[in-house]
């Protein structure tokens, strides 16, 4: 079967235009007006006054992922699922960390045998590395080559942080084989040292989480990291979920010399703010994630950093811990409590409703860092992020008059709350269409399990 989307407003990254777009065989194969298709075969769908986008490509989500004893509540099906709900067809996973010692390839195997015949969209992986030596600095060479996984991850803090002596390396590899490095950027020692005078001194509600990781945290890792990607010339530097005005002030300084980097923030971290740790039952713990929420300004000046270019992406870094089962661990003790929220189906509904229908950013904006941005920068562009012909046809139409107030009894995470409840958005997607087929319709899911596809990623990419 065929599609016709008539009558839309297409936006891509640079474009906006009345027309119409003809699928088959899952990708683009016109666009304009009066196009001919074939009457019997196609469906035709009317987005008269409703915006037709590239769906969203969130390159920051953790399925499946298990912390000591826990795991969080979503596996590539039901987070995939929530994913498309929410306008979403492309997700690129964070492998979380395997035994000590692993070898990278151990914990790929692992994630494919939870993805495979399990995604209901489209996937690729973030390889994690969680030590260095000369075995994983060849495996990362192979992985890259055989695997198609361009990028991995690097923690400076928890129980696998990486030091600096080791960054360097990294760099110095990923840059030989072109492929990026995510780090997650905290100063360790001194959250350290934070978390435990709070905790030896009675001070363990959700606040302190937050006190425990002060904005210098962040702004002092993230730049050491630049500038040590500066020593290793190295340009392939991704920041992930950045939280503070702090950091995104190095990262100009960075940028103002000259120096080349990809930076990631989260919807957590332009629309809400600190004031949840001291929320009444408890449920100051749904927030406690890391780097934690901050002070409004920070937001602000996020906002500003996305117009200004200094921030390329939005992911969501989609970890969904239970509140009652999971989170509630920490109801006598902020360090009990595991780390993560749950967003991969509010990210969309909630930047188009935020950024665009309240003038924080303009609607091509909204493409180019939800789904443009993070295509070209892991290696999944034009087949993804864009509507063009010859591209796969993923597609989401926003209808931008739905009001929607978020809770979880609607989402379809299989979690048990939503850290956007009761937050009126404009604006919902309507319909997700995945390589040509329609997988969500008003809500409700109507695609395949196992229909979501592993994307080799490809090491060229656009800046
Ligand atoms: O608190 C968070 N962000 N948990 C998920 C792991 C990570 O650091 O990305
Ligand atoms: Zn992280
Ligand atoms: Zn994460």
């Amino acid at each position: 079967m065929s599609l016709l989307i008539k009558n839309g407003i297409i936006v891509t990254s640079s474009d906006t235009f009345k027309g119409d777009i003809y699928i088959e065989d899952g990708i683009v194969k016109e666009i304009g007006e009066n196009l001919n298709y074939n009457k019997n075969k196609t469906e035709i769908i009317d987005a008269s006054g409703k915006y037709v986008i590239p769906v969203g490509v969130d390159v920051h989500t953790h399925f499946n992922l298990h912390v000591g004893n826990l795991v969080v509540n979503d596996d590539f099906y039901t987070g995939t699922i929530a994913a498309a709900c929410g306008g979403t067809t492309t997700i690129i996973d964070h492998i979380g960390f395997g035994p000590q010692g692993c070898e990278l390839r151990y914990q790929i195997n692992k994630y494919h045998s939870y993805a495979d015949n399990n995604a209901v969209i489209d996937y690729g992986f973030h390889g994690v590395i969680q030590h260095v030596d000369n075995d994983i600095l060849n495996e990362i060479e192979e992985i890259v080559e055989e695997d198609g996984i361009n990028s991995f991850k690097a923690y400076l803090t928890y129980d696998y942080k990486i030091e600096d002596e080791d960054i360097i390396k990294i760099f110095k590899k990923l840059k030989e084989v072109n492929g990026i490095t995510a780090i997650h950027c905290e100063n360790h020692g001194v959250i350290q040292y934070l978390r435990k005078y709070y905790e030896e001194n009675g001070l363990k509600s959700p606040i302190f989480h937050s006190l425990s990781r002060p904005e210098e945290t962040e702004g002092e890792a993230v730049n050491r990291m630049i500038n040590i990607a500066k020593i290793a010339n190295y340009k392939d530097l991704y920041i992930v979920h950045l939280s503070t005005k702090i950091a995104l002030d190095y990262i100009k300084m960075a940028r103002e010399n000259g120096q080349e980097l990809y930076v990631e923030t989260c919807p957590q971290y332009l629309i809400l703010d600190e004031s949840k740790y001291k929320l009444p039952n408890k449920e100051g713990l749904k927030y406690i994630m890391s780097p934690p929420l901050r002070e409004k300004y920070n937001g602000i000046a996020l906002w500003k950093g996305i117009r200004d270019g200094y921030i390329q992406t939005i992911g969501t870094d989609h970890c969904p811990f239970s509140f009652n089962n999971d989170k509630k661990l920490g109801k006598d003790n902020f360090i009990k409590c595991p780390n993560g929220a749950p967003g991969v189906e509010e990210r969309i509904p909630l930047i188009f409703s935020e950024g665009v229908m309240n003038g924080k950013i303009n609607i091509n904006k909204f493409v180019e860092v939800c789904s443009t941005n993070p295509a070209k920068i892991f290696g999944i562009y034009p087949k993804k992020g864009t509507i063009a012909i010859g591209s796969d046809a993923d597609i989401v139409i926003i209808d931008p008059n739905k009001e929607v107030i978020l809770s979880s009894k609607d989402l379809h995470s299989n979690v048990d709350y939503s850290a956007y409840e009761g937050i009126k958005v404009k604006g919902y997607p309507i319909m997700t269409i995945l390589r040509g087929k329609i997988i969500v319709r008003d809500n409700k899911f109507i695609g395949e399990k196992g229909d979501g596809m592993y994307l080799k990623r490809k090491t060229t990419r656009g800046r």
